[in-house]
Protein backbone atom coordinates (compact mmCIF):
# COMPACT_ATOMS: atom_id res chain seq x y z
CA UNK A 1 0.00 0.00 0.00
CA UNK A 2 2.74 2.33 -0.80
CA UNK A 3 3.86 4.42 -4.14
CA UNK A 4 3.54 7.91 -5.92
CA UNK A 5 0.33 6.51 -7.78
CA UNK A 6 -1.68 5.51 -4.39
CA UNK A 7 -0.72 8.75 -2.77
CA UNK A 8 -2.26 10.30 -6.05
CA UNK A 9 -5.63 8.75 -5.72
CA UNK A 10 -6.85 10.83 -8.92
CA UNK A 11 -5.51 11.96 -11.90
CA UNK A 12 -4.69 15.66 -12.58
CA UNK A 13 -7.36 17.14 -15.09
CA UNK A 14 -6.58 18.38 -18.12
CA UNK A 15 -10.10 18.95 -19.86
CA UNK A 16 -9.75 18.31 -23.68
CA UNK A 17 -11.90 20.15 -26.35
CA UNK A 18 -15.04 18.40 -27.89
CA UNK A 19 -15.67 15.72 -25.47
CA UNK A 20 -18.95 15.52 -23.17
CA UNK A 21 -19.65 17.09 -19.76
CA UNK A 22 -20.95 14.35 -18.15
CA UNK A 23 -20.51 10.52 -19.31
CA UNK A 24 -23.16 8.34 -17.75
CA UNK A 25 -21.27 4.77 -16.42
CA UNK A 26 -23.58 1.60 -17.15
CA UNK A 27 -22.08 -0.88 -14.79
CA UNK A 28 -22.61 -4.49 -15.82
CA UNK A 29 -20.11 -6.19 -13.98
CA UNK A 30 -22.74 -7.84 -12.06
CA UNK A 31 -24.68 -9.38 -15.28
CA UNK A 32 -21.85 -9.67 -17.53
CA UNK A 33 -19.35 -10.18 -14.84
CA UNK A 34 -20.53 -12.95 -13.45
CA UNK A 35 -22.61 -14.60 -16.48
CA UNK A 36 -18.85 -15.75 -16.76
CA UNK A 37 -17.77 -17.03 -13.64
CA UNK A 38 -16.70 -20.61 -13.31
CA UNK A 39 -18.62 -21.19 -10.12
CA UNK A 40 -21.86 -19.29 -8.83
CA UNK A 41 -21.32 -16.55 -6.44
CA UNK A 42 -23.54 -16.72 -3.21
CA UNK A 43 -26.45 -14.59 -3.75
CA UNK A 44 -25.96 -12.24 -0.46
CA UNK A 45 -22.47 -11.64 -2.56
CA UNK A 46 -24.02 -10.17 -5.64
CA UNK A 47 -26.24 -8.20 -3.47
CA UNK A 48 -23.69 -6.78 -1.84
CA UNK A 49 -22.02 -6.40 -4.92
CA UNK A 50 -24.66 -4.50 -6.56
CA UNK A 51 -24.94 -2.45 -3.00
CA UNK A 52 -21.28 -1.50 -2.95
CA UNK A 53 -21.62 -0.47 -6.58
CA UNK A 54 -24.58 1.99 -5.84
CA UNK A 55 -22.53 3.50 -2.29
CA UNK A 56 -19.46 4.19 -4.92
CA UNK A 57 -21.59 6.20 -7.08
CA UNK A 58 -22.98 4.23 -10.06
CA UNK A 59 -26.12 5.10 -10.57
CA UNK A 60 -27.27 2.50 -13.61
CA UNK A 61 -25.82 -1.13 -12.71
CA UNK A 62 -27.26 -3.81 -14.47
CA UNK A 63 -28.53 -6.32 -11.67
CA UNK A 64 -28.66 -9.57 -13.45
CA UNK A 65 -30.08 -11.55 -16.56
CA UNK A 66 -33.66 -13.48 -16.82
CA UNK A 67 -32.96 -15.86 -19.11
CA UNK A 68 -32.99 -19.33 -19.29
CA UNK A 69 -31.47 -20.78 -16.07
CA UNK A 70 -29.88 -23.70 -18.32
CA UNK A 71 -28.22 -21.11 -19.93
CA UNK A 72 -26.46 -19.02 -17.64
CA UNK A 73 -26.43 -21.20 -14.48
CA UNK A 74 -24.39 -18.26 -12.72
CA UNK A 75 -27.54 -16.04 -13.40
CA UNK A 76 -30.06 -18.36 -12.21
CA UNK A 77 -30.77 -16.70 -8.63
CA UNK A 78 -32.26 -13.94 -10.27
CA UNK A 79 -35.39 -14.53 -8.28
CA UNK A 80 -33.68 -14.66 -4.92
CA UNK A 81 -31.50 -11.45 -6.01
CA UNK A 82 -34.15 -9.11 -7.42
CA UNK A 83 -36.20 -8.65 -3.18
CA UNK A 84 -32.17 -8.32 -1.95
CA UNK A 85 -32.38 -5.46 -3.82
CA UNK A 86 -35.15 -3.97 -3.32
CA UNK A 87 -34.62 -1.06 -0.91
CA UNK A 88 -31.37 0.32 -3.16
CA UNK A 89 -33.20 3.09 -5.29
CA UNK A 90 -34.68 4.42 -2.09
CA UNK A 91 -31.51 4.65 -0.49
CA UNK A 92 -29.50 5.97 -3.49
CA UNK A 93 -32.15 8.72 -5.84
CA UNK A 94 -31.45 7.91 -9.50
CA UNK A 95 -30.62 4.72 -9.15
CA UNK A 96 -31.86 2.26 -11.64
CA UNK A 97 -31.12 -1.51 -12.09
CA UNK A 98 -31.62 -3.31 -15.17
CA UNK A 99 -32.18 -6.21 -16.05
CA UNK A 100 -31.49 -8.91 -18.89
CA UNK A 101 -34.54 -10.05 -20.61
CA UNK A 102 -35.09 -12.64 -23.84
CA UNK A 103 -38.67 -12.85 -24.56
CA UNK A 104 -41.82 -12.93 -23.22
CA UNK A 105 -41.17 -15.19 -20.14
CA UNK A 106 -38.15 -13.26 -19.12
CA UNK A 107 -40.23 -10.12 -18.90
CA UNK A 108 -42.78 -11.67 -17.14
CA UNK A 109 -40.09 -12.97 -14.70
CA UNK A 110 -38.99 -9.35 -14.32
CA UNK A 111 -42.15 -7.67 -14.20
CA UNK A 112 -43.19 -9.82 -10.84
CA UNK A 113 -39.95 -7.93 -9.70
CA UNK A 114 -40.79 -4.60 -10.35
CA UNK A 115 -37.90 -3.99 -12.68
CA UNK A 116 -38.75 -0.17 -13.93
CA UNK A 117 -34.86 -0.97 -16.76
CA UNK A 118 -34.83 -4.09 -19.12
CA UNK A 119 -32.22 -4.62 -22.03
CA UNK A 120 -32.93 -7.05 -25.22
CA UNK A 121 -30.19 -7.86 -26.75
CA UNK A 122 -29.62 -8.93 -30.28
CA UNK A 123 -26.57 -9.73 -32.58
CA UNK A 124 -25.50 -8.12 -36.05
CA UNK A 125 -24.31 -11.61 -37.08
CA UNK A 126 -26.50 -14.65 -37.64
CA UNK A 127 -24.17 -17.11 -36.42
CA UNK A 128 -23.99 -15.33 -33.18
CA UNK A 129 -27.75 -14.70 -33.29
CA UNK A 130 -28.24 -19.13 -33.33
CA UNK A 131 -25.40 -19.19 -30.67
CA UNK A 132 -26.54 -16.93 -27.86
CA UNK A 133 -30.55 -16.98 -28.66
CA UNK A 134 -31.34 -19.90 -30.25
CA UNK A 135 -32.90 -17.84 -33.23
CA UNK A 136 -31.85 -16.84 -36.54
CA UNK A 137 -31.46 -12.92 -36.59
CA UNK A 138 -34.66 -12.58 -38.26
CA UNK A 139 -36.32 -14.18 -35.50
CA UNK A 140 -34.55 -13.01 -32.70
CA UNK A 141 -35.81 -9.86 -33.09
CA UNK A 142 -39.26 -11.10 -33.54
CA UNK A 143 -39.01 -12.18 -30.38
CA UNK A 144 -37.98 -9.02 -29.29
CA UNK A 145 -40.67 -6.82 -30.68
CA UNK A 146 -43.75 -8.09 -27.98
CA UNK A 147 -41.24 -8.00 -25.41
CA UNK A 148 -40.00 -3.90 -26.42
CA UNK A 149 -43.81 -3.39 -26.65
CA UNK A 150 -44.60 -4.54 -23.85
CA UNK A 151 -42.23 -2.96 -21.89
CA UNK A 152 -43.17 0.02 -23.24
CA UNK A 153 -46.69 0.25 -22.17
CA UNK A 154 -45.46 -0.85 -18.64
CA UNK A 155 -43.47 2.08 -18.38
CA UNK A 156 -40.55 0.37 -18.60
CA UNK A 157 -36.65 1.41 -19.90
CA UNK A 158 -35.84 -0.78 -22.50
CA UNK A 159 -32.03 -0.53 -23.88
CA UNK A 160 -31.24 -2.87 -27.13
CA UNK A 161 -28.08 -4.57 -27.08
CA UNK A 162 -26.14 -4.96 -30.14
CA UNK A 163 -23.35 -7.76 -30.55
CA UNK A 164 -20.67 -8.29 -32.90
CA UNK A 165 -20.55 -4.90 -34.15
CA UNK A 166 -16.78 -4.95 -34.95
CA UNK A 167 -16.66 -8.29 -35.74
CA UNK A 168 -17.67 -12.25 -34.84
CA UNK A 169 -15.07 -15.51 -33.62
CA UNK A 170 -17.51 -17.31 -36.29
CA UNK A 171 -17.85 -14.95 -39.34
CA UNK A 172 -14.97 -12.79 -39.11
CA UNK A 173 -15.33 -9.08 -40.21
CA UNK A 174 -18.56 -7.80 -40.14
CA UNK A 175 -19.69 -4.96 -42.33
CA UNK A 176 -20.44 -1.55 -41.20
CA UNK A 177 -23.83 -1.45 -43.33
CA UNK A 178 -24.90 -5.05 -41.76
CA UNK A 179 -24.06 -3.68 -38.52
CA UNK A 180 -26.22 0.01 -39.10
CA UNK A 181 -29.45 -2.36 -40.52
CA UNK A 182 -29.84 -4.41 -37.47
CA UNK A 183 -29.58 -1.35 -35.46
CA UNK A 184 -32.40 0.29 -37.45
CA UNK A 185 -34.38 -2.34 -36.60
CA UNK A 186 -33.83 -2.53 -33.23
CA UNK A 187 -33.98 1.13 -32.55
CA UNK A 188 -37.31 1.33 -34.85
CA UNK A 189 -38.61 -1.64 -32.51
CA UNK A 190 -38.84 1.33 -30.10
CA UNK A 191 -35.68 0.54 -27.77
CA UNK A 192 -34.94 3.35 -25.75
CA UNK A 193 -31.04 3.09 -26.02
CA UNK A 194 -29.17 1.40 -27.99
CA UNK A 195 -25.49 -0.50 -27.21
CA UNK A 196 -23.34 -0.78 -29.63
CA UNK A 197 -20.93 -4.76 -28.41
CA UNK A 198 -17.57 -4.98 -29.03
CA UNK A 199 -18.31 -8.63 -27.98
CA UNK A 200 -14.98 -10.39 -28.63
CA UNK A 201 -12.51 -6.61 -28.32
CA UNK A 202 -11.72 -6.27 -31.96
CA UNK A 203 -12.49 -2.79 -32.39
CA UNK A 204 -9.98 0.27 -32.94
CA UNK A 205 -10.45 3.44 -32.95
CA UNK A 206 -10.77 4.28 -35.86
CA UNK A 207 -13.38 1.44 -36.72
CA UNK A 208 -15.45 2.73 -34.31
CA UNK A 209 -15.31 6.69 -35.50
CA UNK A 210 -16.51 5.06 -38.93
CA UNK A 211 -19.21 3.44 -37.19
CA UNK A 212 -20.86 5.65 -35.46
CA UNK A 213 -20.38 8.00 -38.56
CA UNK A 214 -22.21 5.02 -40.60
CA UNK A 215 -24.59 5.46 -37.97
CA UNK A 216 -25.19 8.93 -37.38
CA UNK A 217 -25.79 9.08 -41.34
CA UNK A 218 -28.44 6.64 -41.13
CA UNK A 219 -30.18 9.07 -38.72
CA UNK A 220 -29.40 7.05 -35.26
CA UNK A 221 -28.24 10.05 -32.74
CA UNK A 222 -25.58 9.99 -30.38
CA UNK A 223 -27.39 10.59 -27.46
CA UNK A 224 -29.37 7.00 -28.04
CA UNK A 225 -26.43 5.57 -28.15
CA UNK A 226 -23.75 3.72 -25.57
CA UNK A 227 -20.51 1.63 -26.75
CA UNK A 228 -19.82 -1.70 -24.98
CA UNK A 229 -16.45 -2.40 -24.76
CA UNK A 230 -14.58 -5.74 -24.01
CA UNK A 231 -10.69 -5.28 -23.45
CA UNK A 232 -9.21 -8.52 -25.65
CA UNK A 233 -6.51 -6.60 -27.08
CA UNK A 234 -5.98 -3.60 -25.18
CA UNK A 235 -8.18 -1.53 -27.15
CA UNK A 236 -11.01 -0.34 -25.14
CA UNK A 237 -10.30 2.83 -23.24
CA UNK A 238 -9.06 4.25 -26.66
CA UNK A 239 -11.95 2.89 -28.19
CA UNK A 240 -14.05 5.04 -25.61
CA UNK A 241 -12.07 8.03 -26.35
CA UNK A 242 -13.33 7.55 -30.08
CA UNK A 243 -16.42 7.58 -29.83
CA UNK A 244 -16.79 10.17 -26.89
CA UNK A 245 -15.16 12.24 -29.30
CA UNK A 246 -18.31 10.88 -32.04
CA UNK A 247 -21.14 12.57 -28.90
CA UNK A 248 -21.70 9.45 -27.24
CA UNK A 249 -21.63 10.15 -23.53
CA UNK A 250 -22.89 6.70 -22.21
CA UNK A 251 -20.42 4.01 -21.83
CA UNK A 252 -20.60 0.38 -20.51
CA UNK A 253 -17.88 -0.85 -18.42
CA UNK A 254 -17.53 -3.49 -15.54
CA UNK A 255 -15.62 -2.87 -11.90
CA UNK A 256 -12.64 -4.61 -11.75
CA UNK A 257 -12.91 -5.61 -15.54
CA UNK A 258 -14.90 -8.89 -14.76
CA UNK A 259 -15.95 -10.26 -17.50
CA UNK A 260 -16.85 -11.65 -21.01
CA UNK A 261 -19.37 -13.98 -22.83
CA UNK A 262 -20.56 -17.63 -22.18
CA UNK A 263 -21.42 -18.24 -25.84
CA UNK A 264 -18.35 -16.12 -27.21
CA UNK A 265 -15.09 -17.81 -26.36
CA UNK A 266 -13.18 -15.41 -27.36
CA UNK A 267 -14.26 -12.63 -25.20
CA UNK A 268 -12.89 -11.13 -22.07
CA UNK A 269 -13.63 -8.69 -19.69
CA UNK A 270 -15.13 -5.70 -19.80
CA UNK A 271 -13.23 -2.33 -19.75
CA UNK A 272 -12.67 -2.15 -16.49
CA UNK A 273 -14.69 1.01 -14.96
CA UNK A 274 -11.56 2.26 -12.62
CA UNK A 275 -10.05 2.72 -15.69
CA UNK A 276 -12.19 4.54 -17.18
CA UNK A 277 -12.87 6.46 -14.27
CA UNK A 278 -9.60 7.42 -14.21
CA UNK A 279 -9.63 8.54 -17.69
CA UNK A 280 -12.60 10.38 -17.48
CA UNK A 281 -12.14 12.25 -13.89
CA UNK A 282 -8.27 13.17 -15.90
CA UNK A 283 -10.60 14.34 -18.64
CA UNK A 284 -12.24 16.42 -16.52
CA UNK A 285 -15.48 14.49 -17.16
CA UNK A 286 -18.05 13.90 -14.85
CA UNK A 287 -19.13 10.62 -13.48
CA UNK A 288 -20.75 10.63 -10.06
CA UNK A 289 -18.03 7.54 -9.32
CA UNK A 290 -16.26 8.00 -6.12
CA UNK A 291 -13.09 5.94 -7.61
CA UNK A 292 -11.02 4.31 -4.80
CA UNK A 293 -14.66 3.45 -3.46
CA UNK A 294 -15.32 1.14 -6.02
CA UNK A 295 -11.39 -0.26 -6.16
CA UNK A 296 -11.70 -1.01 -3.09
CA UNK A 297 -14.92 -3.26 -3.98
CA UNK A 298 -13.25 -4.43 -6.88
CA UNK A 299 -10.98 -5.67 -4.31
CA UNK A 300 -13.19 -7.20 -2.08
CA UNK A 301 -14.79 -8.80 -4.94
CA UNK A 302 -11.62 -10.51 -6.26
CA UNK A 303 -11.29 -11.74 -2.61
CA UNK A 304 -14.58 -13.62 -3.24
CA UNK A 305 -13.24 -14.48 -6.40
CA UNK A 306 -9.70 -15.99 -5.62
CA UNK A 307 -7.97 -13.84 -7.91
CA UNK A 308 -7.02 -10.64 -8.40
CA UNK A 309 -9.01 -8.13 -10.50
CA UNK A 310 -7.28 -7.27 -13.72
CA UNK A 311 -8.04 -4.13 -13.70
CA UNK A 312 -4.93 -1.88 -14.01
CA UNK A 313 -6.16 1.11 -12.26
CA UNK A 314 -7.35 -1.15 -9.38
CA UNK A 315 -3.77 -2.46 -9.07
CA UNK A 316 -2.28 0.82 -9.16
CA UNK A 317 -4.74 2.28 -6.52
CA UNK A 318 -4.99 -0.42 -3.72
CA UNK A 319 -0.92 -1.59 -4.30
CA UNK A 320 -2.06 -5.05 -5.23
P1 LIG B 1 -34.70 -21.86 -26.16
O1 LIG B 1 -34.13 -23.13 -25.64
O2 LIG B 1 -34.81 -21.69 -27.64
O3 LIG B 1 -36.07 -21.53 -25.44
O4 LIG B 1 -33.76 -20.70 -25.58
P2 LIG B 1 -37.56 -21.79 -25.92
O5 LIG B 1 -38.17 -20.47 -26.26
O6 LIG B 1 -37.58 -22.87 -26.95
O7 LIG B 1 -38.21 -22.36 -24.58
C1 LIG B 1 -37.78 -23.62 -24.05
C2 LIG B 1 -38.13 -23.68 -22.56
O8 LIG B 1 -37.38 -22.69 -21.87
C3 LIG B 1 -39.59 -23.40 -22.26
O9 LIG B 1 -39.94 -24.21 -21.14
C4 LIG B 1 -39.60 -21.97 -21.83
O10 LIG B 1 -40.64 -21.63 -20.95
C5 LIG B 1 -38.27 -21.87 -21.12
P3 LIG B 1 -40.87 -25.52 -21.32
O11 LIG B 1 -42.13 -25.00 -21.94
O12 LIG B 1 -40.08 -26.41 -22.23
O13 LIG B 1 -40.98 -26.02 -19.93
N1 LIG B 1 -37.76 -20.48 -21.17
C6 LIG B 1 -37.40 -19.77 -20.10
N2 LIG B 1 -37.34 -20.05 -18.78
C7 LIG B 1 -36.95 -19.03 -17.97
N3 LIG B 1 -36.62 -17.80 -18.41
C8 LIG B 1 -36.65 -17.49 -19.70
C9 LIG B 1 -37.05 -18.51 -20.60
N4 LIG B 1 -37.18 -18.52 -21.94
C10 LIG B 1 -37.62 -19.74 -22.28
N5 LIG B 1 -36.33 -16.26 -20.12
C11 LIG B 1 -33.42 -18.42 -24.92
C12 LIG B 1 -33.95 -19.35 -25.98
C13 LIG B 1 -33.43 -17.03 -25.49
C14 LIG B 1 -34.33 -18.50 -23.70
C15 LIG B 1 -31.98 -18.88 -24.55
O14 LIG B 1 -31.24 -18.94 -25.72
C16 LIG B 1 -31.30 -17.97 -23.57
O15 LIG B 1 -31.70 -17.87 -22.41
N6 LIG B 1 -30.20 -17.27 -24.01
C17 LIG B 1 -29.49 -16.36 -23.16
C18 LIG B 1 -28.03 -16.32 -23.53
C19 LIG B 1 -27.31 -15.25 -22.70
O16 LIG B 1 -27.80 -14.82 -21.66
N7 LIG B 1 -26.12 -14.81 -23.17
C20 LIG B 1 -25.34 -13.83 -22.49
C21 LIG B 1 -25.92 -12.44 -22.57
S1 LIG B 1 -25.54 -11.65 -24.11
C22 LIG B 1 -23.98 -10.91 -23.86
O17 LIG B 1 -23.33 -11.21 -22.90
C23 LIG B 1 -23.52 -9.85 -24.82
C24 LIG B 1 -23.61 -8.43 -24.24
O18 LIG B 1 -22.82 -8.29 -23.07
C25 LIG B 1 -23.17 -7.41 -25.30
C26 LIG B 1 -21.81 -7.74 -25.95
O19 LIG B 1 -20.80 -7.94 -25.24
O20 LIG B 1 -21.79 -7.78 -27.19
C27 LIG B 1 -25.06 -8.07 -23.85
MG1 LIG C 1 -20.66 -7.96 -23.08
Amino acid sequence: MTGSVLSLGLPMAFPAPGLPERVRIHEVGARDGLQNEALPLPVEVKAEFVARLAAAGLRTVEATSFVHPKWVPQLADAEQLMPLLAGLPERYPGLRLPVLVPNERGLDRALAHGVTDIAVFASATETFARRNLNRSLDESLEMFAPVVARAAAEGVRVRGYLSMCFGDPWEGPVPLSQVVDVAGRLLDLGCDELSLGDTIGVATPGHVTALLEELARAGASAERLAVHFHDTYGQALANTLAALRSGVATVDASAGGLGGCPYAKSATGNLATEDLVWMLHGLGIETGVDLEALAATSVWLADRLGRPSPSRAVRALTGG
